[in-house]
């Protein structure tokens, strides 16, 4: 589907309200960062953009580094209750959960990269256009290392930029930009960086969406509220 800049494809994110803050959705092939703190809906909203595509016939894959496949789905459906087709779509292998748990730290350059071909192949399997890796923060092993973190991150945007894929890359953070929080030096790897927020309104908890940036089409800079309902994201506009 062409939207937005003539001639670019986008993967919408079949989220209400966020396509309009992207001008119609990420451009195809971006590497894009959702950032948030914890509990702000990372693996929600990144399923739910599966979950959306799906239902238009685009195929993805979910990569799961931190819970089993079964809790993925469970939590899904539970926070999710008006999607009562997740089972068939999963069987119809429109979404591939993938479970990778227990990768803390890197052993070496070579497992990396052997993770990475294997996401490839399973992405290959069901021609996924959209790929979410959830999360990247147990990759992070110690303050120490955040070099390496950088360079593997690097070479994980890389590889999926080489795939065709369009990528949704979760981690936990408080900031989408800080070297202390994301443990990054600098977000040159990334295409696009959606964050994920809660402050506090009077009292009241309150979620707020910001896109900080997005290469490859013009998109709002405000930082919009939302909220997770039974029938999914919702963003205020
Ligand atoms: N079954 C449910 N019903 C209603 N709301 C739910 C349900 N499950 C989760 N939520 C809401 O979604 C939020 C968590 O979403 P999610 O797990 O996607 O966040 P996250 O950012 O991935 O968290 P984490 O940092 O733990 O990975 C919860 O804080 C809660 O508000
Ligand atoms: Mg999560």
């Amino acid at each position: 589907m062409e939207m937005g800049t003539p001639g670019r494809s986008r993967i919408m994110t079949g989220i209400n309200g966020l396509d309009e803050m992207s001008m119609g959705g990420i451009p195809e092939g971006n590497q894009v960062l959702l950032a948030g703190a914890a509990g702000t809906g990372k693996t929600l909203l990144s399923f739910e953009m599966l979950y959306r595509n799906a239902k238009l016939n685009v195929p993805g894959t979910f990569v799961s580094l931190e819970e089993g496949r079964d809790s993925i789905i469970q939590n899904a459906g539970g926070a999710f209750s008006y999607f009562d087709d997740i089972d068939d779509i999963i069987h119809s292998s429109r979404i591939l959960i993938q479970e990778q748990t227990g990768i803390s730290g890197f052993k070496s350059k070579e497992n990396w990269q052997s993770f990475l071909a294997g996401i490839n192949k399973i992405v290959q399997s069901n021609k996924s256009r959209l790929l979410v890796i959830d999360s990247i923060s147990s990759l992070r092993a110690s303050e120490d290392d955040d070099r390496v973190f950088t360079r593997y991150v690097d070479l994980m945007t890389e590889t999926f930029r080489n795939m065709g894929v369009t990528s949704i890359i979760t981690m936990e953070s408080e900031s989408p930009v800080s070297k202390d929080q994301t443990g990054l030096y600098g977000t040159f790897m990334f295409d696009g960086i959606i964050w994920l927020n809660q402050v506090d309104m009077n009292g009241s908890m309150q979620y707020l969406v910001r896109i900080v940036k997005m290469r490859k089409t013009a998109h709002r800079v405000e930082s919009m509220p939302y909220e997770i309902t039974p029938r999914g994201f919702n963003i205020f506009k």
